[in-house]
């Protein structure tokens, strides 16, 4: 029954010594490469206003090209949505982790059918060590949220958020088809931006954050992440063998390629290694809109877009199915080989 007040139950509990199972081996933890002579260079933050403007959103898709195809990262700012959304989806998520214990307990659940769901570490049980955070998870693949089914702390702010993330996500899909050399409706049109989830991130205050991470390396496994994040900081991404801060912009999102879309796009675009460092100070909290693409392709073949390919452009990868790779993500550890090599 611990399990289910989370980490920040330990936090709450007043430890000092955070227990073995969330000690990361030294290797993971190692931070001396951290940005060392490159301290002028950051994931690329694309300022998308007058994107209507054509001359400018050729430029645009530049920018969002070259950030795809060699950091898998950017930020986007001037998205238009408002700041309160973005304010208010991280308060809901700070008020639903900081409720009644008795509450929150309501909805801890490991089970992968339940569709909105609270815990800490999904691979609780597969994974020799596990992170320092909590998550509450709000998955709606084949359908838009059902408000009856949201915590009501949080209810209204995160129904609010989610259509911002909608129309936003169709509007880098174009971009991104744009950048592939694609009609712009590409992407939407086949149905990638649909099948939304949105996974929220607690990361308590650690005692010993020297000892343990928020998140441990990995590449996220969907199509694109949309990630809000508050202003502690801590998300790092993997450029050139060395680990770079991703500062937290206000009122900006970072985006991120995932490996389906790495697939997708034959390689042009590559989905890259990241993770979140824990801290002293905190709450940290982020928000996760991850597009992995509508229910009804989970039984057809996936694999490189027909159009990129060519004779001088094979396939990287042969086609699979997406429910598959699905179910061996969910059944294995974050650490453990993507459900696909590349
Ligand atoms: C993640 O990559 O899964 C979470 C990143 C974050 O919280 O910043
Ligand atoms: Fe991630």
């Amino acid at each position: 029954d611990d399990t289910k007040a989370g980490v920040k139950g330990l936090v709450d509990a007043g430890i000092l010594n955070i227990p073995k199972i969330f000690v990361r081996p030294a290797e993971d933890l190692a931070a001396e490469e951290l940005n060392s002579g490159h301290k002028n260079v950051e994931v690329p933050i694309i300022d998308v206003s007058n994107i209507g403007d054509s001359i400018r959103r050729q430029e645009i898709v530049n920018e969002v090209k070259i950030a795809s195809g060699e950091w898998g990262f950017f930020q986007v700012i001037n998205h238009g949505i408002p700041l309160s959304v973005l304010d208010e989806m991280i308060e809901g998520i700070r008020l639903f982790n900081e409720q009644d214990l008795e509450l929150k307990k309501e909805l801890y659940s490991r089970d992968s059918a339940k569709k909105v769901k609270f815990h800490s570490n999904f691979d609780l049980y597969t994974s020799e060590t596990v992170d320092w955070r909590d998550t509450l998870q709000l998955t709606f693949l084949d359908s838009d949220p059902d408000p009856s089914q949201m915590p009501s702390v949080c209810r209204k702010s995160t129904m609010e958020y989610f259509k911002h993330m909608k129309k936003l996500g169709e509007t880098l899909f174009e971009l991104l088809s744009e950048a592939l050399g694609l009609q712009a409706d590409h992407l939407n049109s086949l149905g990638y931006s649909k099948g939304c989830s949105i996974v929220t991130h607690y990361y308590p205050p650690c005692p010993q954050p020297e000892l343990t991470l928020g998140v441990r390396k990995h590449a996220d496994a969907g199509i694109l992440t949309m990630l809000l994040q508050n202003h502690i900081g801590g998300l790092q991404v993997l450029h050139n063998g060395q680990w770079f801060d991703i500062h937290p912009t206000r009122g900006g999102l970072v985006i991120n390629i995932g490996d389906l879309l790495q697939v997708l796009s034959n390689d042009k675009f590559k989905s890259v290694k990241h993770r979140a460092i824990s801290n002293h100070i905190g709450p940290r909290i982020s928000v996760a809109c991850f597009f992995s693409g509508h229910a009804s392709l989970l039984d057809k073949p996936f694999g490189p877009i027909k159009k990129l390919i060519s004779e001088a452009n094979p396939p990287h990868y042969e086609e699979f199915l997406l429910k598959e790779y699905f179910a061996k993500f969910f059944s294995s550890s974050l650490d453990s080989k993507p459900p696909i090599d590349y």
